[in-house]
């Protein structure tokens, strides 16, 4: 909030609203405060609907992806501010179903959007070569290789790999490793980066993000890991030397 600077009033963007905790408290901070919140997840965006009812008149919501931001924005003023918490909240990894989550039984999904090329599928088509560019670079693990070879070959000798747990102790069979985290941590989040495009995603909004900003406008981004880190940081030098 501080960052945002939202007091003085003005169009602010929530790329991300989730639950929609980020903005109610910005919402709330004033009535000449207008917001635009975008979610990709239905579910997501149905329950900030419900969470920010009460603003009614100065909220509008749109399921769009923030990759499209640009789009998204055609027929608006330029942003006083524009917010990003990056990832998947905690309601997503929580739902067994949605398959996120290495420690809770569900089919791999992994889709915020619902649509597209579920995990499973990228499990059950990928080469060995494409498995281990997809562990090594959006999961930076250092076993890409040796755990690519192992669900390659469990899913040629067993059948599909279709489900979390069964995902999880693939991988911690192939490293045999005893890691302070999870060994599966890091081959979850790398099948979500590719599956949901993550990366793609977060290039094209910041740059629609610093383009529709008004003089002085403020843009916050959440970061979570150091391949969005790296991102953000890049768009913030060529933005300081526009
Ligand atoms: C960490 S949560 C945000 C939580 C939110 N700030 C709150 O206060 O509840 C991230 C949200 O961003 C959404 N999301 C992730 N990538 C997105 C994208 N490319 N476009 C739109 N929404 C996205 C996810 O569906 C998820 O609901």
């Amino acid at each position: 909030m501080e960052f945002l600077a939202p007091e003085r009033g003005g169009f602010f963007v929530d790329a991300t609203v989730g639950a929609g905790g980020h903005a109610e408290a910005l919402l709330a901070r004033g009535p000449k405060i207008r917001l635009l919140a975008l979610d990709r997840d239905p579910d997501a965006l149905a329950l900030a609907r419900r969470r920010l009812a009460r603003f009614e008149g100065r909220v509008e919501f749109a399921g769009e992806n923030f990759a499209d931001l640009e789009r998204v924005l055609d027929d608006s003023p330029a942003a006083d501010g524009i917010l990003a918490d990056l990832g998947v909240s905690s309601m997503q990894l929580e739902q067994g179903p949605r398959g996120f989550s290495f420690r809770r039984d569900g089919p791999l999904d992994m889709r915020m959007s619902g649509a597209g090329r579920t995990a499973a599928d990228i499990v059950a088509a990928a080469s060995v070569e494409e498995l281990t560019r997809i562990l090594r670079d959006y999961g930076e693990e250092r076993m890409a290789a040796k755990i690519a070879r192992g669900i390659v070959q469990e899913r040629d000798w067993r059948g599909p790999i279709t489900g979390t747990r069964q995902l999880a102790r693939i991988v911690a069979r192939a490293k045999g490793t005893r890691e302070r985290i999870d060994p599966a941590t890091r081959v979850f989040q790398a099948l979500r980066i590719e599956v949901n495009q993550e990366l793609v995603a977060l290039s094209r909004f910041l740059a629609a993000a610093v383009h529709r900003m008004r003089v002085r406008g403020r843009l916050v981004v959440v970061s979570y890991h150091s391949l969005e880190d790296r991102i953000v940081r890049a768009a913030e030098k060529v933005s300081e030397t526009a």
